[in-house]
């Protein structure tokens, strides 16, 4: 399957020697990150919404379409072994780089949206109650409180939140005073989409599981930023997107602890979950064929996995201090300019600032920004209730990843000048 491409020899050359960070030869790696937008060269800040892929993810699919394309688990001939392989081999590489015990506790998935949706579905049936309660946060994205509050509907279970404090960190103590032995599942971002905060999920793995309360995190945004280890994060259920570490869209993960994937009943019902069938009932296959009804995104489990091979060759202790470097510049940078307000500056977080400037809509900022070649999120960011907390409907979104350059701070916080001065006249 997929050898050795270009990009990804290029890529072993990133070695704890090769510090600090060198981004500029990371970049060379990712091919979209070249083009032109607005006439101007492309300043690429809107990574929490999803990453750019480098050759090695986009060679891997290209080549299973063009020399393995075959459906998988079900033939004996060359093509459809070399493609089982190759998918199996993805779960194995993913399995390795999240630190999972075995292979079978790598489900495959759409995204960390459906990750959570499999467990809040499948979970609800045995494991909560009328009058049980299901803790999140004020920081959510919608993703990680829609499907909570469809299973308390379902169960008559009660939702409660962890608030938020006005450095966009959680209130641990409130997390503690809210844990009760009605908590039966906590379900907690590891960093927020909105405003990047790091969220000390062992401490809340802790206190939750003190109570006897199963921990989901969701780790869409933690995935291309930290390097993550289930295992010694202690939660019960990890979920993340491709898209947002570097792979393929339409593919995600749900890690589950074993004796937790095993009492999940079948998510959906279909091919390949089943070992036999007949009118009177059907018997369900083993982890992880069990969960992954149907065909699977063959090649988006392939991308995946050449993705999760290109990141284990990054030097993460490296990447954090440049991505430390970025979001301070960031910071500094926009601070100080008229009408900007910053939402939530946590210490420990990811390269993600939001902020809004008095005068000036969301989207009118967005755009000023893009005629500079400035990509940014602009809206509510799928986490209302957050930026309600913080007094606003809506704020702009810069969200940074290794590939960023410091120079392109400075051309973002040129641009939020730009739209200061607009916002004044
Ligand atoms: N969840 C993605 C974001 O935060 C789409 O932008």
């Amino acid at each position: 399957m997929p050898g050795q491409s270009k990009s990804t020899i290029r890529c072993q050359g990133i070695r704890p020697e090769d510090r600090p960070f060198n981004a500029e030869q990371i970049r060379q790696d990712f091919p979209n990150l070249h083009v032109r937008a607005s006439n101007q060269p492309l300043v690429y800040l809107d990574n929490a919404a999803t990453t750019h892929k480098p050759a090695a993810v986009i060679e891997a699919i290209v080549q299973f379409y063009t020399t393995s394309n075959a459906n998988i688990h079900r033939a004996v001939h060359a093509l459809g072994r070399c493609a089982t392989d190759a998918y199996e081999q993805s779960r194995a590489k993913i399995q390795a780089f999240i630190g999972a015990r075995e292979p079978e506790e790598i489900i495959f998935v759409r995204g960390a949206t459906e990750a959570t949706n499999l467990v809040a579905q499948c979970i609800g049936m045995h494991h909560v109650s009328r009058g049980d309660e299901i803790l999140v946060t004020e920081m959510e994205h919608h993703s990680n409180i829609v499907p909570w509050q469809m299973l308390c509907e379902r169960t008559g279970a009660v939702l409660k939140h962890v608030p938020v404090t006005e450095e966009g960190e959680l209130c641990i103590e409130s997390f503690s005073n809210l844990l009760s032995s009605r908590t039966k599942l906590v379900a907690v971002a590891h960093v927020s989409n909105a405003i990047g905060t790091i969220n000390p999920v062992e401490k809340i793995v802790e206190l939750a599981h003190g109570c006897g309360a199963v921990v989901i995190v969701d780790g869409a945004q933690a995935m291309p930023h930290l390097r993550v280890n289930v295992e010694a994060l202690g939660c019960d259920f990890y979920a993340f997107s491709g898209h947002k570490m570097f792979g393929p869209t339409g593919i995600g993960v749900l890690w589950g602890k074993r004796e937790w994937l095993e009492q999940l009943p079948p998510y959906q019902g279909g091919g390949e979950m089943v070992q036999s069938v007949s009118f009177d009932r059907a018997e369900y296959a083993k982890l992880p064929h069990r969960l992954e009804a149907g065909t699977p995104n063959i090649a988006g489990a392939i991308g995946l996995g050449a993705a999760v091979e290109y990141l284990s060759r990054i030097d993460f202790d490296a990447l954090r201090k440049h991505e430390a470097d970025l979001l301070q510049a960031a910071r500094a940078g926009i601070a100080g300019i008229p009408g900007v307000k910053v939402l939530g500056m946590a210490e420990v977080s990811v390269p993600i600032i939001s902020f809004t400037i008095d005068g000036m809509g969301a989207h009118d900022i967005a755009s000023i920004l893009d005629q500079n070649g400035i990509a940014v999120r602009s809206g509510h960011h799928c986490a209302q209730p957050l930026l309600r907390r913080f007094g606003c409907e809506e704020m702009v979104r810069a969200s940074f990843a290794f590939y960023n350059l410091r120079e392109e701070v400075d051309v973002f916080v040129a641009g939020v000048e730009e739209a200061s001065t607009a916002a004044m006249s």
